[in-house]
């Protein structure tokens, strides 16, 4: 059986709100029907903003076809009570009355833990706090027997925070990518709008009842990491795949062709090593990409070869289609770029390439649960593009893909100090963990839909919907 855990990581949560969080994910089938049965529970009782965005990731997950278990992380920490530090002298609130310490009980964590291990999926529910996370949600992410335990399991971040635009995005990138590196797969809220998970407006307690939108992020993410884990629990329990494909996607190089050659040196020594695994390059350094034009007619519902007079997807001089040719299909993609010392030195078309993705994009999802990971070569200390990775997490997850550890090579006077080969024998294993458990289990066909200013929530179809 799939299980997703879903962590609350408000300070203000109360461990005693755990079964009634619970249970008011179990009742609703969608957003509309969580906020009534929300609302009921507010009239006599109070819930934190987190409670309530974990309530819905819970919700998602089980529709989903989940198993789910809710963790309050404040009850990993020992509380205080308020006489012994007589902080909150003029509160009311009784969720104020104690105040956590960042001590480990160590039932707690042990409960914690036995939970993780019987869990493919985490969600963490998080306030937003100076556009990050709770300190107590922090601690969770530094502890040494999470770090070891979380590998192979699929994350995703639901955040609430004040205000709109107050930081919930930077909230979720920023342990989306952390935990990328303690061997978690990465994934959004999913469609329709395939962000970086669940963001919601709330400042008062209970207030985010009120914002249906952030409410299904919310509930998006729960079902994309229920999806996803179970993916993922097929491939490891029946690792089968006849081949895997993956694509090293050159986005940018040196003019002398720096990165070229350590690529093609990668490719040789993994397909000696690597058995049942096909690579293949695409330069983009060596061909031309033209901008995106941001038509709204541009191809979605499979009508690729769109009959606009100025489509660019049609003129043969433009890469971009051969490009689409070679990436759908894969198993999995490593963008490849390079950080050298001299901006003179470096030729990109990564920008003008993710910007034409769009139309991959807007063509029903085509790249949707297709691993990517970002690969980077530095020439240490250099500061020409040193979040290569990370922009490649943030842009391709809106591809509704899987993200995977990026692989970060660095070279120091003249010595390539980390050739980045473990790091592709890694993600190999886990495209063709993934690839197999996709080709077993059913997925809901990807549809594309466009939202953003002029169109609706529930039905928008916008020019400018991205
Ligand atoms: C220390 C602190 C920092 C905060 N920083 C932000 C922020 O950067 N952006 C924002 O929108 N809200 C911010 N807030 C507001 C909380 O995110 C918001 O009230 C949230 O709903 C609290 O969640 P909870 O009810 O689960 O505790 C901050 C609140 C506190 C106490």
């Amino acid at each position: 059986m799939n299980r997703v855990l879903v962590l609350g990581g408000s300070i203000r949560a109360k461990t005693g709100n755990r079964e009634m969080v619970l249970e008011m994910a179990s009742k609703v089938t969608d957003v509309v029907e969580y906020q009534e049965v929300i609302g009921n529970v507010l009239s006599t009782s109070s819930l934190c903003n987190s409670e309530i965005i974990a309530g819905a990731a819970l919700a998602g997950a089980r529709m989903s076809g989940a198993e789910v278990e809710y963790f309050p992380l404040c009850h990993l920490f020992p509380q205080k009570d308020r006489r012994v530090f007589d902080l909150m002298a003029e509160g009311d609130d009784s969720s104020l009355s104690s105040l956590d310490t960042l001590d480990i009980d160590e039932d707690a964590l042990e409960e914690l833990l036995a939970a993780l291990d019987k869990s493919q999926g985490i969600v963490l529910a998080t306030p937003v706090y100076f556009g990050d996370r709770s300190s107590v949600a922090n601690k969770f992410l530094q502890l040494a027997t999470v770090r070891e335990r979380v590998r192979n399991k699929i994350y995703g971040v639901v955040s609430v925070g004040a205000k709109r635009n107050g930081g919930q995005e930077t909230c979720n990138i920023f342990s989306l990518y952390e935990m990328l590196h303690q061997g978690t797969f990465g994934v959004g809220n999913g469609m329709p709008t395939s962000q970086y998970g669940g963001t919601a407006v709330g400042g008062d307690l209970g207030k985010v009842v009120e914002d249906e939108w952030g409410l299904a992020t919310a509930f998006g993410t729960g079902e994309r990491v229920a999806q996803v884990s179970r993916m993922v629990a097929k491939g490891l329990q029946n690792p089968v795949k006849a081949k895997t494909n993956i694509v090293f996607l050159l986005a940018m190089d040196t003019k002398n062709g720096k990165l070229k050659a350590h690529i093609n040196s990668l490719v040789t020594e993994a397909s000696s090593k690597l058995n049942g695994v096909e690579f293949s390059v695409i330069n983009l350094v060596e061909h031309d990409i033209y901008r995106c034009l941001g038509c709204k007619s541009c191809p979605k519902d499979g009508d690729v070869q769109c009959e606009h007079p100025q489509c660019i997807i049609r003129n043969p001089d433009d890469y971009l289609e051969t490009a689409r040719g070679k990436l759908v299909g894969a198993d999995g993609v490593i963008v490849c770029g390079i950080n050298p010392s001299d901006i003179g030195d470096l030729v990109t078309r990564y920008q003008v390439f993710t910007e034409r993705m769009r139309s991959v994009r807007r063509n029903n999802y085509e790249l949707s649960n297709t691993l990517f990971a970002g690969l980077c070569y530095h020439d240490f200390g250099a500061t020409i593009n040193p979040i290569h990775s990370l922009k490649v997490m943030v842009s391709y997850i809106r591809h509704n893909t899987v993200v995977h550890k990026p692989i970060e090579i660095f070279e120091y006077n003249g010595e390539i100090m980390d050739s980045g080969a473990k790091g592709v024998a890694a993600f190999c294993e886990a495209a063709s963990i993934l690839a197999a458990g996709k080709a077993q289990v059913d997925i809901p066909k990807a549809t594309y839909n466009a939202y953003g200013e002029g169109g609706g929530y529930a039905q928008g179809e916008s020019s400018q919907g991205k």
